[in-house]
């Protein structure tokens, strides 16, 4: 995949811990195959690598950035301030109440600092921000902006830029297809130019299913963002083949076991279902081929479907087809057409 498209994109994935420690010797030989660019899955997250407030655990990080440059696959940080697998000291105080502007400023830049000086020049760029806005545009009532309102964001994206001054930066974030996050990432983009910070990229992670997101709204994103000065990169990218929700209660009445109705596949995709799974793949990567102008990476979350994190969420202990590798860590016919693809379509010239 990586050399099919050179000089469009680098083709990504993100490494568990398994992989980081060599452990999964078949995951790690398709990662060296097909992909030129990897990212922590979970141990560059504030939890993971900074539990207390003296202690790092640098060990998982430092293994893949080593990783990364025996293999001249070029290595991105995901991810500096994030509302979800963050300590529990780095926002509150031991008493449980919320940190004061000044101790998360200086709490914040401390972190961002270590941790982005610590591979200074060896992470290419790092995902600044994650989450912070929602669907509708509002920012998202997390902690840093309990505290701090939306002055959390330019002043983590200024304590990145000190730290590693040639580092990118981005903002990244799910649901980018939704017109209200579009909206406020375009204004935010200009927010933060105007202010004579940073920003290189946006990170849309397209975490897609069978019924979302509507591509025609994606593509819409992928051009706002564009339009707005910065790259754009596809930094988390798999597709659930799985049923995203049902009501239990329509379920039972109709005599269907609610959880087989959730895990309807739990030891292989039947044929019709893989073919609408290939079918929105291939839609997916088409767009992407076609907006490789504006797009410098496309990242899948996860190496072969035994490790997607979609087998636990948003419903755990189920078996989903979501990536590009299958369990045998085979390549599925997508990876064949992808490359294809790469040949077939021409990139929209600006
Ligand atoms: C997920 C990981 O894949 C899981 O292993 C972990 O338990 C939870 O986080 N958005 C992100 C990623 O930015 O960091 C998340 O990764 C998936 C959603």
């Amino acid at each position: 995949m990586k050399d099919a498209a050179k000089g469009r994109f680098l083709i990504g994935t993100a490494l568990n811990e398994a992989q980081i420690r060599g452990l999964d010797t078949a995951g790690v030989r398709v990662v060296r195959e097909h992909f030129n660019a990897i990212v922590a899955e979970n141990c560059m997250k504030s939890q993971p690598i900074h539990p207390q407030r003296d202690r790092y655990n640098f060990d998982a990080p430092d293994r893949l950035v080593a990783f990364g440059e025996q293999n001249g696959i070029t290595v991105t940080g995901h991810t500096l301030i994030w509302h979800s697998q963050l300590p529990r000291w780095f926002v509150y105080n031991d008493d449980g109440t919320l940190r004061s502007a000044e101790e998360l400023k200086a709490i914040m830049k401390e972190h961002i600092s270590t941790v982005v000086g610590r591979y200074k020049g060896r992470i290419k760029g790092w995902d600044v921000v994650n989450e912070a806005i929602m669907e509708d545009g509002s920012y998202r009532r997390s902690p840093f902006y309990e505290i701090l309102g939306e002055e959390f964001i330019p002043l983590a994206f200024q304590y990145a830029h000190e730290a590693d001054p040639d580092a990118e930066l981005y903002y990244n974030d799910y649901n980018m297809w939704a017109e209200g996050k579009r909206n406020t990432v375009v204004r935010l983009i200009g927010e933060l130019r105007e202010r004579g910070l940073r920003i290189d990229a946006v990170g849309m992670q397209s975490h897609m299913g069978m019924n979302h997101p509507d591509f025609a709204e994606y593509e819409k994103s992928i051009e706002a963002f564009a339009a707005a000065g910065v790259k754009v990169m596809v930094t988390e990218f798999d597709m659930s083949a799985l049923p995203t929700s049902y009501v239990g209660a329509d379920l039972a009445g109709g005599g269907i076991d609610p959880a087989r109705a959730m895990n309807p596949y739990p030891d292989s995709l039947p044929a019709e279902a893989y073919e609408a799974w290939h079918k929105r793949m291939e839609q997916a990567l088409e767009i992407m081929l076609r907006h490789s102008d504006d797009i410098t990476r496309v990242t899948f979350w996860g190496v072969s479907d035994s490790d997607s994190w979609l087998n636990n969420f948003p419903v755990r202990g189920r078996t989903d087809y979501a990536l590009t590798f299958d369990r045998g860590h085979r390549a599925k016919p997508i990876v064949a057409r992808f490359i294809e693809m790469c040949r077939e379509i021409p990139a929209d010239k600006k």
